[in-house]
């Protein structure tokens, strides 16, 4: 593994920084300190987040499991700048969070993270093309690069012969596809999923986590993702689990998942890519 580490981006260790003993390969992407996320006041206050602190590293596939109610989807709209912590410290690629206004939190969002959501969210009246151009058009890219780059990304996600199709003409497999093309368009380094997988069946779902589990070990995007399930949490290399808003326990994904599921992942992924 020692040969890959030189190749910046690209991480193959799977571990959390520092707990496999060797030189850390990449810098972090995410570090958050001491993370409280309170809702509400007086007593009708939700503390929600009860200090997380927690680093992950350029190139990392991250599962983020944990009970209903656990603070899960919390963390990831702090992570994904949609939301601000009550209090404590997040660096995204270095840049510190907290201090930004709201107009350049946005374009740090716009700029370094994609989004994935359990409903897909696609626009209902546009073209999977239309849908992955959006992004790309709020951030002032001109009509023909647009149209070119939902091309390349749709037929990157096995769409290529679907691009005029409206969403309620597409599978929810297929749905969730465009939604990850969509997620890729401004070419963020991050992708974030909150239950991506929650609203398809099994197949769909094998389907889904491979094109992850491809984004991530071909072009080093770091991934995160919520899931209930174990057997989606085998495609990552490294489970957070939260309980009552806080890390509860962060280890590699080799020393949490039963060897067989995680075997199950493997065939799956391998079957998806012939
Ligand atoms: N907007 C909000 N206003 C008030 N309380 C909230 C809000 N969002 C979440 N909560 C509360 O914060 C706690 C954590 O919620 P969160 O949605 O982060 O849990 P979760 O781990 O994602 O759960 P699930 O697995 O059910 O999606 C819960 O007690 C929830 O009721
Ligand atoms: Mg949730």
């Amino acid at each position: 593994m020692s040969g890959e580490a030189g190749e910046g981006r690209r991480l193959r260790s799977g571990l959390p920084a520092g707990s496999d003993g060797g030189p850390p390969d990449t810098a972090p992407l995410i570090e958050v300190s001491d993370l409280t996320k309170v809702y509400g006041e007086g007593s009708s206050a939700v503390r929600a987040l009860a200090g997380v602190s927690l680093a992950v590293r350029e190139g990392e596939f991250v599962a983020i499991m944990g009970p209903s109610g656990s603070g899960k989807s919390t963390f990831m709209h702090l992570i994904g700048c949609l939301d601000r912590p009550t209090s404590g410290r997040y660096r995204l690629g270095g840049e510190s969070v907290s201090e930004l206004s709201p107009d350049a939190l946005a374009a740090l969002r716009n700029r370094r993270i994609g989004f994935v959501f359990q409903s897909f969210n696609l626009l209902p009246r546009a073209s999977a093309l239309e849908n992955v151009e959006l992004p790309m058009l709020y951030c002032g890219v001109g009509r023909e690069e647009r149209e070119r780059r939902a091309r390349v990304l749709l037929e990157q996600v096995g769409l290529g012969g679907r691009l005029s199709h409206h969403p309620s003409e597409l599978s929810g497999g297929q749905q969730q596809r465009v939604a990850i093309a969509r997620s890729l368009a401004n070419g963020a380094p991050l992708i974030m999923a909150d239950e991506p997988t929650g609203n398809l069946d099994s197949a769909s779902s094998a389907e889904i986590m491979s094109l992850f589990q491809n984004l991530n070990r071909e072009q080093g995007i770091t991934v995160l993702v919520v899931t209930h399930a174990i057997d989606i949490a085998a495609w990552s290399d490294r489970v957070v689990t939260f309980h009552d808003g806080l890390i509860v326990d962060d280890r590699s994904a080799a020393e949490v998942i039963p060897a067989a599921i995680r075997d199950a992942a493997l065939r799956a992924g391998e079957k998806a890519r012939q």
